[in-house]
């Protein structure tokens, strides 16, 4: 499939269909398999021969997925982990031990945050932050300390980028030192972080690549045959893999999912432009705008800019509140990548376990409210957006 165009590819990747000759993909809703004798089920154990054995190990429909958005990453290995946390979890605990240093970019995901700084630190490996936008002056350290650099591009909520390709070539310098790029906000529909030089990718699956908010999921990608057989060692003696039956929902989600990412990026920009006028908006966090400081670095790195945007509102907490409260439309949610639009007020929320100083650090601001832009008709989002604005100001 290598040669094929990657909607191609989303439809058709990594389909093994059985001798029942189904057109859709079946579940393999199985916690098992059966040998064909004692000595066949002792040779897959001790990894003499390949095949199915139990499906915290190996799925056929887990493994249809993975080979799906392998081929969609342009990767050689994909593993799915139980959750988008748990492949972060699990490329820690399979590259780091103990003193270690990782370098991770400031405005990750509050959970992302949470691992690094209060439960990897107990294993005595340390994070320092840097920021998004400015990693050059970290670049000594990077090159002399770091085992492992964390990046997540745009960042969730304030959408910042980092080069990918700058960085890589630093982190390149040192054979034992990764790149990882918690590639979530773009999917590989807009971003395809391997082929600028990343080690490992990252994903949260229970966003944009199921896409109706139906399950938790997630998946490790790379190139780095280590990293994988590391990451896959892990995952089979800890535990965290992702079930058949949301393997199933996922493959078929990123059936879907370049369509859905052009539709809902194009209404994305025009939501954006929409709010950069108006005058309850202080600041829009997007990096489709033109006069954003990484437009060109978006353009350069992206395809299109993305269905997340955070802005600003004037009148802080309260009006972010009146304003989230006052939408009919938009569902007001933690998850984004959905089909429904959603809304979020970070400082709340997501990023609440995060200390106030830190989030300050950030830019999650009081005011900051985060919307993902789904599937519904731009123009009734617009409406909606205009009535909260309005009457978030006039309470
Ligand atoms: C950027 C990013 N990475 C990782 C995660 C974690 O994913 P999950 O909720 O599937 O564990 C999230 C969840 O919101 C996220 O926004």
């Amino acid at each position: 499939m290598k040669d094929k165009g990657l909607q191609t590819r989303a439809v058709r990747a990594g389909q093994a269909r059985t001798k029942e000759n189904e057109h859709s993909d079946p579940i393999f809703a199985t916690s098992s398999f059966i040998f064909d004798s004692a000595e066949h089920a002792s040779l897959l154990f001790s990894e003499k021969i390949a095949g199915n054995l139990y499906s915290r190990f190996t799925n056929p429909t887990t493994r249809a997925f993975q080979n799906r958005l392998a081929s969609l990453e342009n990767a050689e290995h994909c593993v799915a982990t139980a959750s988008g946390m748990s492949a972060i979890l699990a490329v820690c605990l399979s590259v780091l031990k103990s003193g270690d240093h990782l370098f991770a970019t400031r405005g990750l995901f509050g959970s992302t945050v949470n691992l690094f700084n209060n439960i990897l630190t107990r294993f005595d490996i340390q994070t320092t932050f840097m920021p998004a936008h400015d990693t050059e002056p970290f670049a000594d350290m990077i090159r002399n300390q770091a085992k492992m650099v964390f990046i997540e591009t745009p960042s969730n909520p304030l959408c910042e980028l980092v080069d990918i390709s700058k960085l890589a070539r630093l982190t390149s310098s040192r054979q034992d030192c990764y790149l990882v790029v918690d590639n979530c906000y773009c999917t590989p529909v807009l971003q395809r972080p391997l082929d600028l030089g990343a080690d490992v990718v990252v994903h949260s699956s229970t966003k944009f690549i199921d896409g109706q908010g139906r399950g938790v999921g997630g998946a490790i990608v790379t190139n780095n045959s280590k990293v994988a057989d590391a990451v896959f060692g892990f995952l089979r003696t800890a535990g965290p893999t992702m079930s058949p039956f949301n393997a199933w929902m996922f493959h078929k989600g990123l059936e879907t999912l370049p369509i859905r990412m052009k539709e809902s990026c194009s209404s994305a920009g025009k939501v954006a432009r929409w709010l950069d006028q108006h005058p309850y908006v202080t600041r829009v966090y997007y990096p489709g705008l033109e006069h954003n400081f990484q437009y060109e670095l978006a353009s350069r790195q992206q395809a299109d800019y993305g269905a997340l945007m955070s802005f600003e509102v004037t009148g802080g907490k309260e009006s972010a509140w009146k304003l989230i409260d006052a939408l009919s439309i938009f569902s007001i949610t933690a998850n984004f990548g959905d089909a429904k639009s959603t809304v979020t007020h970070p400082a709340s929320t997501t990023h609440s376990r995060i200390s106030a100083e830190e989030r300050e650090l950030m830019g999650v601001t009081d005011g900051l409210v985060r919307i993902c832009i789904g599937l519904e008709d731009v123009d009734d989002l617009i409406s909606d957006l205009s009535y909260g604005l309005t009457h978030c100001q006039n309470y």
